[in-house]
């Protein structure tokens, strides 16, 4: 029963027409005065929504001398709230560590990353940690749950970790969304794989967060039950309005986003707005063809 249809093309940045979805905008990380945007034109027009997150100039470089490592190359990279991008490549090419990056559990050599339109990159290790939790959702393909926490509880770890007011309501509506309200007193080793991944889903969204990161979340699943997950990511774009990036190797995965990068010897080589399997699996074909680091 994935739901393909419910598609609400969300390319422009800040656009945003239900308003604040699902809270967001008049969140801690509102605009000041100055917001950015920079679109100039009709001084009275609302102030455009800092990109979810950006990445400007970002390097990750491993190992020293001989055996050193490009893993990004220079990344720069903006993404609209409310946007579902999927990010792929062949294996090596940086997806993995662009994912670390952005999400903060890893620091680049060089270049900014604002989430939010906070710079994240100079944050102490503390701060940091405190931002991961509360403004950014993982989607594992191992699911992560921790098996002795019901599920319920396990959808409000994030706030708990975060030391902000457990908001049971919001759990709860957050499982019937993901199909899963008759099982919030569950222990997840009780539940399919596909169950599982959906309470991660809801765990994610719990502190509407800025974005919400998926490494391979259908990696694990057959395929059906692969849609459905894919399906309610889809759906926390449309109607919770999440920004979700979703690391893949799968083209009918990628079909699900607004958008599907191409990331090649740590740069990103292609973008693909409206990516269907075929054209993303076209373009894999094309880039799999070509030596790893030649530019696009
Ligand atoms: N901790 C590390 N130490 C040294 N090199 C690393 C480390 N992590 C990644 N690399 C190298 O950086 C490059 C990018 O790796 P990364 O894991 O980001 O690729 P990926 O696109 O996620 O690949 P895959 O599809 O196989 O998961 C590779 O050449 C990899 O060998
Ligand atoms: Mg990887």
């Amino acid at each position: 029963m994935a739901r393909r249809h419910l598609r609400r093309r969300t390319d422009e940045h800040g656009t945003d027409p239900d308003g604040p979805g699902g809270g967001h905008g008049s969140g801690p990380y509102g605009l000041g005065p100055h917001g950015p945007g920079g679109h100039g034109g009709d001084p009275y027009a609302a102030p455009q929504a800092a990109p979810a997150i950006e990445l400007r100039g970002v390097r990750r470089t491993y190992g020293r001398g001989e055996g050193t490592v490009q893993a990004l190359r220079g990344i720069d990279l903006a993404l609209a709230r409310g946007s579902f991008t999927a990010v792929m490549g062949p294996s090596g090419s940086g997806k993995s560590t662009f994912l670390q990056c952005a999400a903060g559990l890893d620091r680049p050599d060089a270049g900014e990353i604002r989430l939010g339109g906070e710079e994240i990159t100079a944050l102490s290790e503390n701060r940091l940690t405190e931002l991961r939790r509360s403004r950014i959702g993982f989607v594992f393909q191992s699911f992560n749950l921790l098996p002795s926490l019901s599920v319920e509880q396990n959808v409000l770890l994030p706030q708990r970790l975060a030391g902000e007011r457990q908001d049971r309501a919001r759990a709860r509506d957050l499982l019937e969304r993901v199909g899963l309200g008759q099982h919030a007193r569950r222990r997840p080793g009780h539940l399919s794989g596909g169950q599982q991944q959906r309470v991660a889903i809801a765990r994610a969204l719990i502190t509407r967060p800025d974005v919400v990161f998926a490494d391979e979340p259908t990696g694990a699943l057959d395929t059906r039950t692969a849609h459905e997950v894919l399906g309610l990511l889809r759906q926390a774009v449309d109607s919770l309005g999440a920004t979700v990036v979703m690391v893949t190797h799968d083209p009918v995965a990628a079909s699900f986003a607004d958008r599907a990068l191409f990331l090649a010897g740590g740069a990103i080589v292609d973008d693909l707005p409206h990516p269907s399997p075929q054209t993303v699996a076209d373009r894999m074909v094309a880039l799999t063809a070509r030596p790893v680091g030649a530019a696009a």
